[in-house]
């Protein structure tokens, strides 16, 4: 992955920051596919370090930084709304999604050197093509310059209902005493850590989607990205862009 910095250029870069469960996934897949942007979910990048690391023991830090440089992550678009994450050519998307693969990833992303190592591959990400990105630091640290930012949020108790339903839903067993307690721990060390902590940009948009359904959640960032594009001189059609 490398390292010098990339300029932003005419395109447009939508920031999407917030906890884990707060529906940024679902939301930023939805709004890109139907608006046809670019589309990089950030914590993945992570996430594949966090496999890795696991995968092949490494303790130190030193190891992990290296392996971040080294390691061959790609996410690509497979149309109709679907996103997937690569480390060569094995397909990891489902695997990604393990919980203690989620805990590894909050774990080597407190590693200054990691984020650093990771921020090109984020910049580069999309070319040329508008972009949304999704995380924890993406208007903060990746994208200070997005054209817009949005904070994506919903109380600690709806989050974790959310990941006990998407779990039943899938035939998997789920304790949410448990469930709850690892999000408030990934919480904690997502917003306490000194390297790029979570938190809102001071310009970014609070959207919180504790009361509101996923359809209701994609139709507020929809309206958000439209009025951004439309400002920046894109006019936004039925299901695509295009330059005015
Ligand atoms: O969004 P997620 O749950 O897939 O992210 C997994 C972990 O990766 C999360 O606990 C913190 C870290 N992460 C990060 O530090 N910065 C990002 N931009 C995205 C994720």
């Amino acid at each position: 992955m490398e390292q010098e910095k990339i300029a932003k250029g005419n395109r447009v870069v939508i920031a999407v920051d917030g906890p884990a469960g707060a529906g940024k996934g679902a939301v930023c897949r939805a709004v890109a596919s139907q608006l046809q942007l670019a589309y990089l979910e950030t914590g993945a990048i992570y996430r594949a370090l966090g496999l890795l690391a696991l995968r092949e023991g490494l303790q130190e830090d030193a190891a992990v930084v290296a392996r971040a440089t080294s390691m061959p992550f790609t996410y690509r678009s497979m149309g109709n709304g679907q996103f997937a994450a690569y480390l060569a050519e094995e397909e990891v998307t489902a695997a990604l999604r393990a919980e203690a693969i989620g805990q590894s990833a909050s774990r080597i992303a407190a590693i200054p050197a990691v984020r650093q190592a990771l921020l090109a591959f984020q910049r580069h990400y999309g070319g040329v093509q508008h972009v949304i990105l999704d995380g924890r630091d993406v208007g903060t640290i990746v994208w200070p310059d997005a054209d817009l930012k949005i904070f994506l949020t919903a109380s600690l108790q709806e989050r974790a209902e959310r990941r006990v339903r998407e779990l039943q839903e899938t035939g998997k067993n789920a304790n949410f005493t448990e469930i709850y307690a690892a999000m408030a721990e990934r919480d904690q060390r997502d917003a306490g850590r000194s390297a790029a902590p979570l938190k809102p940009a001071a310009d970014a948009v609070l959207v919180d989607t504790t009361t509101l359904t996923l359809a209701e959640s994609i139709d507020r960032v929809l309206h958000l990205i439209k009025n951004t594009l439309n400002q920046a001189g894109f006019t936004c059609r039925e299901s695509l862009v295009e330059s005015r």
